[in-house]
């Protein structure tokens, strides 16, 4: 998955940030310890919590066209997953550990690259696994979504099985990442792993409100938008000198455009059935903005984190305000938007109206928020994630 940029301060959601996460955590060394701490403790809250939450707003019926959907979604959906057999998977791309000598060597390697590499871009790259990691929440966003929801864990339905499947092949993006970066020696692992177990726990509020329309146009964009992403670290490690990254980074932006190719298929397929539901919720989506995945990702530290590493991936063109307007505008071409008329109400003739002028109208507040950017002095921020070193955001 993927993120925004901090120069629009307009794509991101507030959040409040519980004190209680910056204070130090205390270890217990016995159990009888860890039990007298334990009636004492606050209870576990997460760092960054979302209020005003919104469920439900897709009327019941509508569930009915998802269910009418199963056979074509076996048909067009599960035929864009891969088979496990033919699927690459994190250990292709890396040092194999049971070759003793050869592992050594192959690590050593991989270190010597990975001190060409500037820390802003491992800021980016770390920023990206994190996302990947969050995983678990992804799945259990998909499983809000009514009518296509894994109704047992293991649905036969053909909704359940995409969901699983995609699950599957997009657990295999972190896990080469995760690996690089520890073997690489430059980053701070602990503090990366304490982000991914605060991210998990505060979870992701995309606004989809239950509604499969919605959940599927922000999937959409969520795909082409992590695609572009990893294809532009791959494009930098490469510049850098470090191939094997490339590898892995253009190997998972793969899997991102096929992931890209099955939901906007599915938002096809919606705006034929109901374009008029298909064209307010895809308009409904923009004007909440889509926030991006790993949005309320603390460290312990840093309260605004997330948007130190939006804004050090728009100065290195990894993903950026211009990447977001041009994801709408492929979006509204790809689903035909400005040729609907047959079947809109008034609500979905304004939608439509307004996805049509969104992309102009992103470009120019992104040029003025670029002039705006260039007169301003650069400003350097202590990243944990690279043992407390300076980047430039
Ligand atoms: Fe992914
Ligand atoms: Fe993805």
């Amino acid at each position: 998955m993927a993120f925004s940029s901090s120069s629009s301060t307009t794509f991101f959601v507030s959040h409040r940030i519980q004190a209680s996460s910056l204070q130090p955590k205390v270890y217990q060394s016995n159990i009888s310890s860890s039990m007298n701490a334990s009636r004492h403790k606050k209870p576990y809250r997460p760092a960054h919590e979302v209020e005003g939450q919104v469920t439900h707003s897709m009327p019941p019926h509508k569930m009915e066209i998802f269910k009418s959907l199963e056979n074509w979604a076996e048909n067009n959906l599960l035929t864009l997953l891969k088979p496990v057999e033919s699927s690459w998977q994190p250990h292709d791309f890396l040092p194999d550990p049971s070759l003793s000598d050869k592992f050594y060597e192959q690590t050593e390697e991989l270190r010597k690259r990975a001190k060409e590499i500037p820390d802003d871009y491992y800021v980016c790259l770390v920023g990206d696994m994190i996302t990947e990691e969050a995983l678990p929440t992804y799945q259990t966003v998909l499983n809000t979504f009514d009518g296509i929801r894994d109704e047992t864990g293991a649905s036969l339905s053909p909704w359940a099985i995409w969901t699983r499947g995609w699950t599957a092949e997009e657990n295999r993006h972190g896990d080469p990442l995760k690996q690089y970066l520890y073997l690489s020696g430059r980053v701070d692992m602990r503090q990366i792993e304490k982000t991914i177990q605060y991210l998990i726990g505060c979870g992701m509020y995309i606004k989809t409100e239950n509604s499969p329309f919605m959940g599927s146009i922000y999937t959409s964009f969520q795909e082409r938008a992590t695609f572009i992403s990893h294809s532009n670290t791959a494009r930098h490690a490469k510049r850098h000198g470090d191939l094997q990254l490339a590898q892995i980074c253009g190997a998972i932006a793969a899997d991102e455009k096929r992931h890209e190719g099955a939901y906007t298929r599915i938002v096809e397929k919606l705006f034929e059935l109901d374009p008029d539901a298909a064209v307010i919720a895809f308009a409904d989506m923009m004007r909440k903005k889509i926030v991006m995945p790993a949005h309320l990702m603390f460290d312990g530290r840093d309260p605004a984190l997330f948007d130190h590493f939006a804004a050090v991936a728009q100065r290195l063109g990894i993903y950026s305000a211009t990447d977001y307007a041009d994801i709408l505008e492929f979006l509204v071409g790809r689903w035909k938007v400005e040729g609907l008329a047959v079947g809109l109400s008034e609500d979905g003739k304004k939608a439509r109206d307004f996805l049509c002028c969104l992309g102009q109208r992103y470009r120019k507040l992104e040029e003025r928020a670029r002039g705006r950017r260039e007169k301003q002095e650069r400003r350097s921020v202590r990243f944990s994630w690279v043992f407390d070193r300076e980047v430039q955001v």
